[in-house]
C-alpha cells in the first residue's frame, strides 16, 4: 500500500513479484557469501602466513582438484542465475492472449490511460484483481519509463514506437506508480497510483462515469475520415487478419506484423512494400496524432476478432 512510512519489503502485488524477489535474495545470498568468504580468507591468511624470523617461503604446486572446484562451482552457480533469470524474463515477454490490454501515453510530465472500453484516467490505474493486464505504450514526446514497484515491472516507454509490459494484479490495494527515466523539469512528480480492485468494484468504476469511445471504435471512425476505406475496402488489399501475419515484402525480407509494424505501415508506408504490392499508399506522417495511430492500430487488431464484413 502506499504511504505505510518505511517498508523493508515492498508489497507483493502482482504474479511475478514472488519469483522475482526469490530470485533476487538469492543473488544476495550468493554475493554476501562469497564476499564474506573472501574478507575473511584475506585476513585470516595473512595472519597465518605473516613474515616470522626463521620461516622460508615454500614453492607452491599446482592442484587440479583446488583449480577444478573452483572453476565449477561458479559455473554452475552462474548457470543457475542465467536460467533462472531468463526463465522470469522471457514469461515476462510474453503476455497471455486474453491479457486486457490499455493504452498508455507518456507526455512530459504526466501519464495519460485508457481501458478498452474507452473509459481514461490520469496518472490514474484502476486494475481488476486477478485479470493479466498487457499494458500498451508510446511516449508523445521524450523517453519515460512506467514503473510500479509493487507489481516488479518497469519498461522504457519511447517516442516513435511501442512498448508494452504484462502482469496479473493478485492483491487488492492502492500502489505506487512512478516515471523511472529522467524526463525533464518535473521528472519527479511524474508519478501516480495504481488502484487494484475487486472485479465486481473494477465493472462498477468503468460504468460509473461516462467513458469515451472504445480505442477501436474511434479507430474505426479515423479509417473513414482519413478515407483509408476507399483502398482497403473493397478495391485493395483488405486488412483482416493482418495483424500477427507474416508479411514477405519486396525485397525479399519478412516480418510478423505487430503493432509497431502497422504503426510503420501507416506513417511510412513505402519502408517496407509488401510482395505483389505497388508503393501507393500515401503517408500520414503529420496528420495523425499519436493517440489516432494507437487507436486506427486498435481497429486494425480489432478486425481479426470479428467476422468479415
Ligand atoms: Cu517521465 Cu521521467
Amino acid at each position: 500500500m502506499m504511504d505505510k512510512g518505511f517498508q523493508w519489503w515492498p508489497d507483493q502485488a502482482s504474479n511475478f513479484a514472488g519469483r522475482v524477489d526469490s530470485l533476487f535474495i538469492f543473488l544476495i545470498g550468493v554475493t554476501t557469501f562469497f564476499t564474506l568468504l573472501i574478507f575473511v580468507m584475506i585476513v585470516y591468511l595473512a595472519l597465518k602466513y605473516r613474515r616470522r624470523p626463521g620461516r622460508k617461503p615454500q614453492p607452491v604446486h599446482t592442484s587440479h582438484a583446488l583449480e577444478l572446484t573452483w572453476t565449477i562451482i561458479p559455473f554452475a552457480l552462474t548457470l543457475v542465475m542465467f536460467f533462472w533469470g531468463a526463465g522470469i524474463f522471457i514469461h515476462m515477454q510474453h503476455p497471455p492472449d486474453d491479457a486486457m490490454e490499455i493504452h498508455v501515453m507518456g507526455k512530459q510530465w504526466m501519464w495519460k490511460i485508457q481501458h478498452p472500453t474507452g473509459k481514461r484516467e490520469i496518472n490514474e490505474l484502476h486494475l481488476p484483481r486477478g485479470r493479466p493486464i498487457k499494458l500498451f505504450m508510446t511516449s508523445q514526446d521524450v523517453i519515460h519509463s512506467f514503473y510500479m514497484p509493487a507489481f516488479r515491472v518497469k519498461q522504457d516507454v519511447l517516442p516513435g514506437r511501442y512498448t508494452s509490459q504484462w502482469f496479473t494484479p493478485i492483491r487488492d490495494g492502492e500502489y505506487h506508480l512512478f516515471c523511472a527515466e529522467y524526463c525533464g523539469t518535473d521528472h519527479s512528480r511524474m508519478i501516480g497510483k495504481v488502484v487494484v480492485m475487486e472485479p465486481a468494484a473494477y465493472q462498477a468504476w468503468l460504468a460509473g462515469t461516462p467513458g469515451d469511445e472504445s480505442p477501436a471504435v474511434g479507430g474505426a471512425k479515423l479509417f473513414t475520415q482519413f478515407q483509408c476505406i476507399t483502398c482497403h475496402g473493397q478495391r485493395g488489399p483488405g486488412l483482416q487478419g493482418v495483424f500477427g501475419s507474416r508479411r514477405k515484402f519486396t525485397d525479399g525480407s519478412e516480418q510478423t506484423a505487430d503493432e509497431n509494424y502497422l504503426r510503420e505501415s501507416i506513417l511510412n508506408p513505402s519502408a517496407k512494400i509488401v510482395a505483389g504490392y505497388q508503393p501507393l499508399m500515401p503517408t500520414y506522417q503529420g496528420q495523425l496524432t499519436e493517440e489516432q495511430v494507437m487507436q486506427l492500430i486498435a481497429y486494425i487488431k480489432s478486425l481479426n476478432e470479428k467476422p468479415s464484413k
